[in-house]
């Protein structure tokens, strides 16, 4: 049995990452289910100790990629398609995640179940690492202010969702990363 008929498998091996989206919102259901979906991520010692934001608001987003790009610089190449895209890749919503604890995988996971998720209901996203430093520079305080996360908190990872507006082609996977163990010395 090769499971290529399975729809979990297929939509794992189906996700790309895509900058390109379309102006229409996510709807409430949408954004309720993926935010269910980010909450049952499993975290190490059941920790649960992420925040998550979500931003669906153009004039935000567009507020916080100028700060951004303010912070970074307008120049520098933070971020695939830094000169033509915002930093939130032109989707309608954006999902941020913080923590006051060390837990930058336990983000990740989380990151990959909306990835993940919005893949099954015919959604596209992108994870962005690079805002990142929004929240490290000049613009920290006011923007933690605006998010409504605590000033211990620390940016940890972000993900973009929208509806895609491109179909990027697969980026091949470096051969030789897999070693499969059937045997050993002891
Ligand atoms: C932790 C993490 C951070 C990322 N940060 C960014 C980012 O800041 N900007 C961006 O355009 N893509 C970002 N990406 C997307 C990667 O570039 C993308 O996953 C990679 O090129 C492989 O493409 P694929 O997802 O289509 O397989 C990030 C991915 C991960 C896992």
């Amino acid at each position: 049995m090769d499971y290529s008929d399975n729809e979990t498998i297929r939509v794992l091996l189906e996700r790309r990452t895509v900058r390109a989206y379309t102006d229409e919102p996510l709807s409430e259901e949408q954004l309720d289910l993926l935010t269910r979906c980010a909450l049952w991520a499993p975290s190490a010692r059941n920790r649960q100790s992420t925040h998550i934001r979500v931003v669906t608001d153009k004039a935000l987003l567009d507020r916080l990629n100028r700060d951004f790009k303010d912070t970074v610089g307008w120049d520098t190449p933070a971020y695939t398609r830094w000169d033509v895209n915002p930093v939130y890749q032109t989707a309608p919503c954006m999902f941020f995640v913080f923590s006051d604890e060390d837990c930058g995988i336990d983000a990740g996971i989380l990151v990959e179940n909306i990835a993940i998720a919005a893949k099954a209901i015919g959604l596209d996203s992108c994870i962005i690492g690079s805002v990142g430093a929004l929240f490290d520079g000049a613009f920290a305080a006011k923007w933690k202010k605006i998010l409504k996360v605590g000033e211990k908190e620390r940016f940890l990872l972000s993900i973009a969702v929208g509806h895609g507006a491109e179909a990027p082609a697969p980026k091949p996977r470096t051969e030789g990363r897999i070693l499969h163990i059937i045997s050993g010395e002891i």
